[in-house]
């Protein structure tokens, strides 16, 4: 690519409009044409699974934000109850749940195996979450399940992160390693010598630089450590978007937020650890890496992540919602889970609209998921086995929806586009807009059977049997040709 066209891409910004995103929302293509054809790939793969996983498992609470000092419902508000009123003991005991994290049922190949069943393609597991707890065998701190502190640290299998790569990669899984920016154990970036006030780093960086600067290079030797001896890692999803250069206007407008009707100050800082440095190091390890530096406008956040929900309308950029498959990312007891019909219908949803779904369970204490989270992914792959090819590799169709119960995709050279219909629709199905084409064949993909359509004025009408209705199936899919 030449020069020019390098820069007229770089100053490519979509600004997303979609409610929930907020303005600073921008997406900036990265010029490098590898990763550009990396990311073609990465949206063929459309399914994957999130994990998150700690010592913060063992008391079934919210991850990592108990501990955040911050007035909000799922930080202070998430705390255990019963455990420690002053916020210094409970910080300490939540730090001493590394003393009893034994997960002796870990068994990623189970995992994996349950994750491939349900069509999924990838996963993204939390190496370290913001409690700063690493899940892998970092060489920079002890507090990690392969410290001798830890009881799992005397089994084999103790490297965790290293064994979930292996397992998943053993399927054909491309890996990403969830890693937060932000460390709360840290003292480069919690300093023990002032309290912590909130998420951020709780001292002056412009006042104490070095140790700011200390916290960068811990930083990056950690990722350094991911990207060199954990195998062929395909993602570097990076949270904690709060951790990102910032000038002073914006430090200005941010020390005072609204948030739920409520007002609260915080102590937000230019947070910079050299984010060109670090993806330049880790590509030197993994060409071709996909990073994703969630929330920071730029060239490092390769793709969108919308969290928790499903952006109303296509979006004309890579991008991936993740989603919890009940209501916690982490595992907490009696949580509830959502339909497999539900999750069907929102892997479509988010299909049609040009997006991957990445889809979180919360393993539990033990290593064990939930007996609901192994039926929701069996369940989820009996429908994938049959309707996977309107799912993988295939982009956006003219519109995604036709009203609310039907979303369209088509296969990438745009011979066949799908259909998907969350209803039973009245008779016959009427297809509005079948964009000019001379329609061949209509296929209801859940028995192979042709179906009897008209082509009428721009659109088409499908009759569906009756027997279709009463199968008790969901989400059918018909293909066009
Ligand atoms: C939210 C949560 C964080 C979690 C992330 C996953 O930002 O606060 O704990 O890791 O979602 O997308």
């Amino acid at each position: 690519m030449d020069m020019k066209r390098r820069l007229l891409m770089l100053t490519i910004v979509v600004l997303i409009s979609t409610p929930g995103f907020s303005q600073s929302q921008q997406y900036f293509p990265d010029p490098d044409p590898v990763i550009a054809e990396r990311l073609e790939e990465w949206q063929d793969l459309k399914f994957g699974l999130l994990m998150h996983w700690g010592p913060y498992s063992q008391w079934g609470i919210v991850e990592s934000w108990s501990i955040c000092p911050e007035d909000l419902s799922w930080a202070s508000g998430g705390r255990k109850g019963g455990v420690a009123d002053s916020y210094f003991d409970y910080v300490k005991q939540y730090e001493d749940l590394q003393t009893t994290f034994n997960p002796i049922h870990f068994d990623p190949e189970r995992w994996a195996a349950a994750a491939s069943e349900a069509g999924m393609k990838y996963v993204v597991f939390t190496t370290k979450h913001h409690d700063g707890f690493c899940m892998f065998d970092s060489k920079h701190t002890d507090y990690k399940i392969t410290s001798p502190n830890t009881p799992f640290s005397t089994n084999e299998r103790s490297n965790v992160t290293a064994e979930i790569f292996k397992a998943f990669r053993a399927e054909g899984f491309w890996t990403g390693a969830y890693f937060s920016k932000p460390d709360w154990h840290s003292e480069y970036y919690w300093w023990p010598h002032f309290p912590p006030s909130d998420r951020n780093v709780n001292y002056s960086v412009d006042k104490h630089p070095q140790r700011w600067h200390q916290f960068v290079e811990y930083t990056h030797n950690q990722i350094d450590e991911l990207m060199n001896d954990y195998g062929r890692v395909d993602i570097l999803w990076l949270d904690g978007g709060w951790v990102q250069p910032k000038t002073e206007a914006e430090l200005r407008e941010e020390m005072l937020i609204e948030y739920e009707g409520s007002r609260y100050v915080r102590n937000p800082q230019n947070q910079d650890v050299n984010m060109s440095e670090i993806v330049r190091k880790a590509r030197e390890k993994q060409p071709g890496l996909l990073v994703v530096d969630r929330a920071v406008p730029g060239i490092h956040q390769n793709y969108l992540t919308p969290e928790q929900h499903i952006p109303d309308e296509g979006l004309p950029y890579p991008w991936e919602t993740c989603m919890t498959m009940a209501n916690s990312w982490s595992y907490t007891p009696n949580d509830v889970y959502k339909s497999p019909d539900d999750l069907i219908e929102k892997l479509v949803d988010i299909v049609s609209k040009g997006g991957n779904f990445l889809l979180n369970i919360g393993p539990g204490p033990n290593g064990n998921l939930d007996p609901q989270a192994y039926d929701r992914l069996e369940k989820i792959g009996q429908w994938m086995k049959v309707n996977g090819e309107a799912i993988y590799a295939t982009r956006s169709w003219k519109s995604f929806s036709q009203g609310d119960n039907i979303r369209f995709t088509r296969t990438k050279d745009g011979k066949a586009w799908y259909a998907f219909l969350f209803d039973y629709p009245e008779q016959p199905l009427v297809i509005e807009d079948r964009d000019g084409r001379t329609i061949q064949t209509v296929t209801l993909l859940s028995n192979n059977r042709k179906l009897k359509f008209r082509e009428r004025g721009e659109g088409l009408d499908v009759i569906l049997p009756a027997r279709m209705k009463e199968s008790g199936e969901h989400v059918w899919v018909l293909k066009i040709e």
